[in-house]
């Protein structure tokens, strides 16, 4: 690779398995007539109790508790809107979305190095052009960063404020802002982030600060 900011691969470590304690009886027969505590007296095995209308409900119940339970969990993920991860026809560790392959980063970097970055990848900084494609990108960073922390997208106005301009070069037709952003606090916010809020809005912040980035390739026709 020819970049100079490595990408921190997020590989699990094995987990440590500990050897099992040995099981430690609850005492020990010090002669043949010493029971342990506890022990039971009677030897015969149990006899099974009769299955009686109470017992057949109970079991009725017993299993749809399961069936519910099986059920409520399988529909946990699309609660939150999240979108499955496929790498479809893209590269090692990018994504695919309509098309476009995407890549989150998690090396903390200011927004210039993170477009070098991309750039580097035949890429650019993410754009983002529907709500659809925000919730993927979303879906992209929470898989990544569970606490979904603030995240650089490829949105500026260096060269004329209030001109915002996506560093791949494309119309910016979309926007989804913090409610009171862009304010450019300070006179010197250019650079914009997502994941401002519990809503994942954007937000403009000043260039150098570092955060981790989303790549996208870049489209072959305009
Ligand atoms: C403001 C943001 C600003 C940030 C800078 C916040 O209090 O609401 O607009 O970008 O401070 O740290
Ligand atoms: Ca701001």
């Amino acid at each position: 690779m020819t970049n100079n900011i490595m990408p921190a691969v997020q590989t699990p470590s094995p987990k440590q398995i500990k050897g099992e304690q040995p099981v430690t009886p609850l005492c020990k027969a010090s002669s043949p007539t010493q029971r342990c505590r506890l022990a039971p007296t009677n030897t015969s095995p149990p006899r099974p109790a009769p299955v009686t209308p109470e017992r057949n409900t109970q079991t009725s119940m017993l299993l749809l508790l399961c069936c519910l339970g099986l059920a409520l969990g399988a529909v946990s993920p699309s609660a939150d809107h999240e979108v499955k991860l496929e790498r479809g026809s893209c590269p090692m560790f990018w994504y695919s979305f309509n098309g476009r392959c995407y890549k989150y980063i998690a090396t903390r970097v200011s927004w210039a190095d993170a477009e070098l970055y991309c750039v580097s990848q035949r890429a650019n900084l993410v754009s983002f052009h529907s709500a659809d494609e925000c919730s993927f990108v979303k879906s992209l960073i929470k898989n990544f960063d569970p606490a979904e922390g603030h995240t650089w997208i490829g949105l500026s106005d260096t060269q004329k404020e209030g001109a915002w301009m996506w560093s791949e070069g494309s119309e910016v037709n979309f926007g989804l802002w913090n409610p009171d952003e862009p304010n450019n606090t300070g006179g010197a916010e250019h650079c914009v982030h997502t994941n401002y809020d519990a809503d994942s809005r954007w937000n403009d912040c000043l260039c150098h600060v570092t955060l981790p980035f989303v790549c996208v390739s870049r489209t072959v026709c305009p």
